[in-house]
Protein backbone atom coordinates (compact mmCIF):
# COMPACT_ATOMS: atom_id res chain seq x y z
CA UNK A 1 0.00 0.00 0.00
CA UNK A 2 1.46 3.22 -0.90
CA UNK A 3 2.54 5.42 2.18
CA UNK A 4 2.35 9.20 2.77
CA UNK A 5 2.45 11.38 5.53
CA UNK A 6 2.39 14.71 7.62
CA UNK A 7 5.34 15.62 8.92
CA UNK A 8 6.08 18.36 11.56
CA UNK A 9 6.70 19.39 15.06
CA UNK A 10 4.06 19.74 17.02
CA UNK A 11 1.95 17.35 14.37
CA UNK A 12 -0.37 15.02 16.96
CA UNK A 13 -3.94 17.80 15.87
CA UNK A 14 -3.22 17.94 12.47
CA UNK A 15 -6.21 16.70 10.24
CA UNK A 16 -4.30 15.66 7.36
CA UNK A 17 -4.91 12.28 7.68
CA UNK A 18 -8.71 12.01 8.34
CA UNK A 19 -9.17 14.61 5.29
CA UNK A 20 -6.81 11.94 3.17
CA UNK A 21 -8.24 8.78 4.56
CA UNK A 22 -11.72 10.49 3.05
CA UNK A 23 -9.94 11.47 -0.41
CA UNK A 24 -8.88 8.10 -0.94
CA UNK A 25 -12.13 6.23 -0.03
CA UNK A 26 -14.13 8.46 -2.39
CA UNK A 27 -11.87 8.06 -5.13
CA UNK A 28 -11.24 3.90 -4.48
CA UNK A 29 -7.36 4.71 -3.90
CA UNK A 30 -5.37 2.39 -1.63
CA UNK A 31 -2.83 4.40 0.57
CA UNK A 32 -2.01 5.02 4.10
CA UNK A 33 -1.80 8.45 5.54
CA UNK A 34 -0.02 8.50 9.19
CA UNK A 35 1.25 11.37 11.26
CA UNK A 36 4.96 12.03 11.61
CA UNK A 37 6.59 14.04 14.47
CA UNK A 38 9.98 15.13 13.17
CA UNK A 39 12.64 16.39 16.08
CA UNK A 40 13.44 20.02 15.24
CA UNK A 41 17.14 18.52 14.45
CA UNK A 42 15.82 15.77 12.52
CA UNK A 43 13.59 16.65 10.00
CA UNK A 44 16.38 15.33 6.70
CA UNK A 45 16.61 12.30 8.89
CA UNK A 46 12.96 11.70 9.33
CA UNK A 47 12.40 12.54 5.86
CA UNK A 48 14.95 10.20 4.33
CA UNK A 49 13.68 7.13 6.83
CA UNK A 50 10.59 7.51 5.94
CA UNK A 51 11.31 7.73 1.98
CA UNK A 52 13.90 4.82 2.17
CA UNK A 53 11.04 2.77 3.72
CA UNK A 54 9.57 3.08 -0.03
CA UNK A 55 6.66 6.70 1.10
CA UNK A 56 5.98 7.96 -1.85
CA UNK A 57 5.36 11.52 -0.18
CA UNK A 58 4.45 13.62 2.35
CA UNK A 59 2.55 16.88 3.65
CA UNK A 60 5.19 19.74 5.42
CA UNK A 61 3.77 21.37 8.39
CA UNK A 62 5.34 24.02 10.63
CA UNK A 63 8.33 24.81 11.31
CA UNK A 64 9.74 22.66 8.70
CA UNK A 65 8.35 24.13 5.15
CA UNK A 66 11.60 26.33 4.44
CA UNK A 67 13.70 23.05 5.26
CA UNK A 68 11.47 20.94 2.63
CA UNK A 69 12.21 23.73 0.21
CA UNK A 70 16.05 23.75 0.58
CA UNK A 71 15.53 19.11 0.16
CA UNK A 72 13.41 19.35 -3.00
CA UNK A 73 15.61 18.47 -5.91
CA UNK A 74 12.93 20.39 -8.16
CA UNK A 75 10.45 22.60 -7.57
CA UNK A 76 6.90 23.43 -9.33
CA UNK A 77 6.31 27.42 -9.85
CA UNK A 78 4.38 27.95 -7.03
CA UNK A 79 7.01 26.01 -4.54
CA UNK A 80 9.60 28.23 -6.13
CA UNK A 81 7.63 31.60 -5.36
CA UNK A 82 6.91 30.83 -2.08
CA UNK A 83 10.22 29.73 -1.35
CA UNK A 84 7.95 26.92 0.62
CA UNK A 85 7.31 23.77 0.29
CA UNK A 86 4.20 21.83 1.92
CA UNK A 87 4.08 18.68 -0.24
CA UNK A 88 6.57 16.58 -1.23
CA UNK A 89 6.83 13.71 -3.93
CA UNK A 90 9.52 11.05 -3.55
CA UNK A 91 10.60 10.56 -7.25
CA UNK A 92 12.71 7.87 -8.06
CA UNK A 93 14.84 11.13 -9.67
CA UNK A 94 14.66 13.01 -7.15
CA UNK A 95 12.12 14.65 -4.84
CA UNK A 96 9.64 17.31 -6.01
CA UNK A 97 8.21 19.98 -4.18
CA UNK A 98 5.18 22.03 -4.39
CA UNK A 99 3.01 24.42 -2.38
CA UNK A 100 -0.05 23.36 -2.25
CA UNK A 101 -1.17 26.68 -0.01
CA UNK A 102 -2.06 29.35 -2.26
CA UNK A 103 -4.28 27.17 -4.48
CA UNK A 104 -6.06 25.90 -1.40
CA UNK A 105 -6.56 29.51 -0.03
CA UNK A 106 -7.90 30.83 -3.72
CA UNK A 107 -10.64 27.61 -4.13
CA UNK A 108 -11.91 27.89 -0.72
CA UNK A 109 -12.68 31.86 -2.06
CA UNK A 110 -14.04 31.07 -5.65
CA UNK A 111 -15.72 27.62 -4.93
CA UNK A 112 -16.69 27.10 -1.48
CA UNK A 113 -17.03 30.95 -0.62
CA UNK A 114 -18.27 31.99 -4.30
CA UNK A 115 -16.21 34.79 -4.72
CA UNK A 116 -14.50 35.76 -7.83
CA UNK A 117 -11.43 37.56 -6.77
CA UNK A 118 -10.87 39.06 -9.91
CA UNK A 119 -11.03 42.67 -10.36
CA UNK A 120 -11.70 42.75 -6.41
CA UNK A 121 -9.54 44.34 -3.76
CA UNK A 122 -7.81 41.96 -1.48
CA UNK A 123 -6.15 43.24 1.92
CA UNK A 124 -3.29 40.30 2.91
CA UNK A 125 -2.62 40.42 6.41
CA UNK A 126 0.85 39.45 7.61
CA UNK A 127 3.92 38.98 5.77
CA UNK A 128 5.51 35.72 7.79
CA UNK A 129 5.50 32.23 6.11
CA UNK A 130 2.04 31.96 5.87
CA UNK A 131 1.64 34.81 3.57
CA UNK A 132 4.56 33.99 1.11
CA UNK A 133 2.99 30.87 1.07
CA UNK A 134 -0.12 32.36 -0.54
CA UNK A 135 0.38 35.73 -2.36
CA UNK A 136 1.82 33.95 -5.75
CA UNK A 137 -1.90 32.32 -6.00
CA UNK A 138 -3.67 35.32 -4.88
CA UNK A 139 -2.07 37.25 -7.94
CA UNK A 140 -2.85 34.43 -10.52
CA UNK A 141 -6.54 34.76 -9.69
CA UNK A 142 -6.38 38.29 -11.22
CA UNK A 143 -7.81 40.92 -8.28
CA UNK A 144 -7.37 44.82 -9.14
CA UNK A 145 -5.28 44.98 -6.24
CA UNK A 146 -3.60 43.37 -3.14
CA UNK A 147 -2.47 45.03 -0.58
CA UNK A 148 -0.24 43.52 2.25
CA UNK A 149 0.20 45.13 5.72
CA UNK A 150 2.57 43.63 8.26
CA UNK A 151 3.46 45.07 12.16
CA UNK A 152 7.30 45.12 10.23
CA UNK A 153 6.48 47.04 7.14
CA UNK A 154 9.79 45.78 5.75
CA UNK A 155 8.60 42.53 5.59
CA UNK A 156 5.58 43.65 4.05
CA UNK A 157 7.93 45.68 1.45
CA UNK A 158 10.31 42.17 0.64
CA UNK A 159 7.18 40.45 0.17
CA UNK A 160 5.60 42.94 -2.00
CA UNK A 161 8.98 43.23 -4.58
CA UNK A 162 9.94 39.33 -4.84
CA UNK A 163 5.73 38.91 -6.38
CA UNK A 164 5.72 43.12 -8.74
CA UNK A 165 6.95 41.68 -11.69
CA UNK A 166 3.44 39.13 -12.21
CA UNK A 167 1.28 41.92 -13.17
CA UNK A 168 -1.18 42.39 -10.80
CA UNK A 169 -0.59 46.00 -8.72
CA UNK A 170 0.60 45.36 -5.31
CA UNK A 171 0.90 47.55 -2.28
CA UNK A 172 2.45 47.47 1.08
CA UNK A 173 1.60 49.31 4.38
CA UNK A 174 1.93 49.44 8.05
CA UNK A 175 -1.23 47.58 9.77
CA UNK A 176 -2.31 51.13 10.91
CA UNK A 177 -2.50 52.24 6.92
CA UNK A 178 -4.50 49.59 5.59
CA UNK A 179 -6.48 50.69 3.05
CA UNK A 180 -10.54 51.00 3.81
CA UNK A 181 -13.65 49.02 2.56
CA UNK A 182 -11.89 45.54 0.91
CA UNK A 183 -13.85 43.03 -1.01
CA UNK A 184 -11.49 40.37 0.51
CA UNK A 185 -9.65 40.59 3.73
CA UNK A 186 -6.97 37.26 4.69
CA UNK A 187 -5.68 37.23 7.75
CA UNK A 188 -2.13 35.57 7.72
CA UNK A 189 -0.92 36.45 11.02
CA UNK A 190 -0.65 34.25 14.05
CA UNK A 191 -1.67 37.11 16.03
CA UNK A 192 -5.12 34.53 16.90
CA UNK A 193 -2.82 32.35 18.44
CA UNK A 194 -2.95 34.58 21.03
CA UNK A 195 -6.84 34.79 20.75
CA UNK A 196 -6.21 38.60 19.71
CA UNK A 197 -9.23 39.22 17.64
CA UNK A 198 -7.95 41.61 14.57
CA UNK A 199 -4.62 42.84 13.71
CA UNK A 200 -6.53 45.67 11.32
CA UNK A 201 -8.97 48.40 12.41
CA UNK A 202 -12.67 47.83 11.33
CA UNK A 203 -12.30 50.36 8.57
CA UNK A 204 -10.56 47.39 6.22
CA UNK A 205 -14.17 45.74 5.94
CA UNK A 206 -17.59 47.04 4.49
CA UNK A 207 -20.76 45.14 4.69
CA UNK A 208 -20.10 41.87 2.78
CA UNK A 209 -16.79 41.81 2.82
CA UNK A 210 -15.27 38.27 3.09
CA UNK A 211 -12.75 38.36 6.47
CA UNK A 212 -10.99 35.02 6.28
CA UNK A 213 -8.91 33.72 8.92
CA UNK A 214 -6.12 30.90 7.72
CA UNK A 215 -6.64 29.51 11.12
CA UNK A 216 -9.65 27.41 12.13
CA UNK A 217 -11.23 26.10 15.42
CA UNK A 218 -11.43 28.19 19.02
CA UNK A 219 -8.47 29.87 17.40
CA UNK A 220 -9.59 31.79 14.59
CA UNK A 221 -13.24 32.47 16.99
CA UNK A 222 -12.05 36.13 18.32
CA UNK A 223 -11.41 37.28 14.42
CA UNK A 224 -14.68 35.46 13.21
CA UNK A 225 -16.42 37.12 15.83
CA UNK A 226 -14.69 40.80 15.12
CA UNK A 227 -15.52 40.61 11.17
CA UNK A 228 -19.42 39.35 12.11
CA UNK A 229 -19.89 42.40 14.65
CA UNK A 230 -18.58 44.72 11.61
CA UNK A 231 -20.79 43.58 8.90
CA UNK A 232 -18.25 41.38 7.16
CA UNK A 233 -18.82 37.80 6.41
CA UNK A 234 -16.51 35.37 8.39
CA UNK A 235 -14.63 32.60 7.40
CA UNK A 236 -12.26 30.19 8.95
CA UNK A 237 -9.25 28.35 7.39
CA UNK A 238 -10.99 24.76 7.58
CA UNK A 239 -12.23 24.91 3.90
CA UNK A 240 -8.25 26.54 2.69
CA UNK A 241 -7.25 23.02 4.53
CA UNK A 242 -9.35 20.40 3.08
CA UNK A 243 -8.69 22.51 -0.26
CA UNK A 244 -4.73 23.03 -0.05
CA UNK A 245 -5.12 18.72 0.85
CA UNK A 246 -7.03 18.41 -2.32
CA UNK A 247 -4.28 19.85 -4.42
CA UNK A 248 -1.81 18.10 -2.65
CA UNK A 249 -3.70 14.35 -3.63
CA UNK A 250 -3.61 15.25 -7.19
CA UNK A 251 -0.17 16.04 -7.06
CA UNK A 252 0.50 12.60 -5.68
CA UNK A 253 -2.69 10.71 -7.47
CA UNK A 254 -3.25 12.53 -10.07
CA UNK A 255 -7.23 12.39 -9.30
CA UNK A 256 -9.61 15.40 -7.45
CA UNK A 257 -11.73 14.65 -4.16
CA UNK A 258 -14.73 15.91 -3.65
CA UNK A 259 -13.76 18.40 -1.32
CA UNK A 260 -17.25 19.73 -0.49
CA UNK A 261 -18.20 16.61 1.18
CA UNK A 262 -15.01 16.24 3.15
CA UNK A 263 -15.37 19.79 4.64
CA UNK A 264 -18.75 19.16 5.65
CA UNK A 265 -17.82 15.95 7.29
CA UNK A 266 -14.92 17.84 9.00
CA UNK A 267 -17.30 20.84 9.87
CA UNK A 268 -19.25 18.34 11.65
CA UNK A 269 -16.80 17.03 13.75
CA UNK A 270 -15.14 20.48 14.88
P1 LIG B 1 3.67 31.94 9.85
O1 LIG B 1 4.45 30.83 9.26
O2 LIG B 1 2.48 31.50 10.65
O3 LIG B 1 3.32 33.01 8.86
P2 LIG B 1 5.68 33.74 10.81
O4 LIG B 1 6.48 33.55 9.58
O5 LIG B 1 6.38 33.81 12.13
O6 LIG B 1 4.62 32.58 10.98
O7 LIG B 1 4.78 35.06 10.63
C1 LIG B 1 3.94 35.53 11.64
C2 LIG B 1 3.15 36.72 11.13
O8 LIG B 1 2.28 37.18 12.16
C3 LIG B 1 4.00 37.91 10.74
O9 LIG B 1 3.34 38.64 9.74
C4 LIG B 1 4.04 38.69 12.06
O10 LIG B 1 4.36 40.06 11.95
P3 LIG B 1 5.92 40.51 11.97
O11 LIG B 1 6.48 40.11 10.65
O12 LIG B 1 5.87 41.99 12.13
O13 LIG B 1 6.53 39.79 13.12
C5 LIG B 1 2.60 38.53 12.50
N1 LIG B 1 2.41 38.75 13.93
C6 LIG B 1 2.76 37.90 14.94
N2 LIG B 1 2.40 38.42 16.13
C7 LIG B 1 1.82 39.63 15.87
C8 LIG B 1 1.24 40.64 16.67
N3 LIG B 1 1.16 40.54 18.02
N4 LIG B 1 0.72 41.75 16.05
C9 LIG B 1 0.77 41.86 14.71
N5 LIG B 1 1.31 40.93 13.89
C10 LIG B 1 1.84 39.83 14.45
Amino acid sequence: MDRYAVVGNPVEHSRSPAIHAMFAEQTGQSLAYERLLAPLDGFEATLRAFAGAGAKGCNITVPFKFDAFALAAEHTERAALAHAVNTLRFDEGGWVGDNTDGAGLVNDIQRNARRPLEGLQVLLVGAGGAAAGVLGSLIAARPARITVVNRSVDKAQALVSSHAHLGVPLAAATLADAPLAQDIVVNATSTSLAGAASPVEAGVLKPGTLALDMMYGPKAQAFLDWAAAHGGEPRDGLGMLVEQAAEAFFFWRGLRPDTARVLKALRAAL
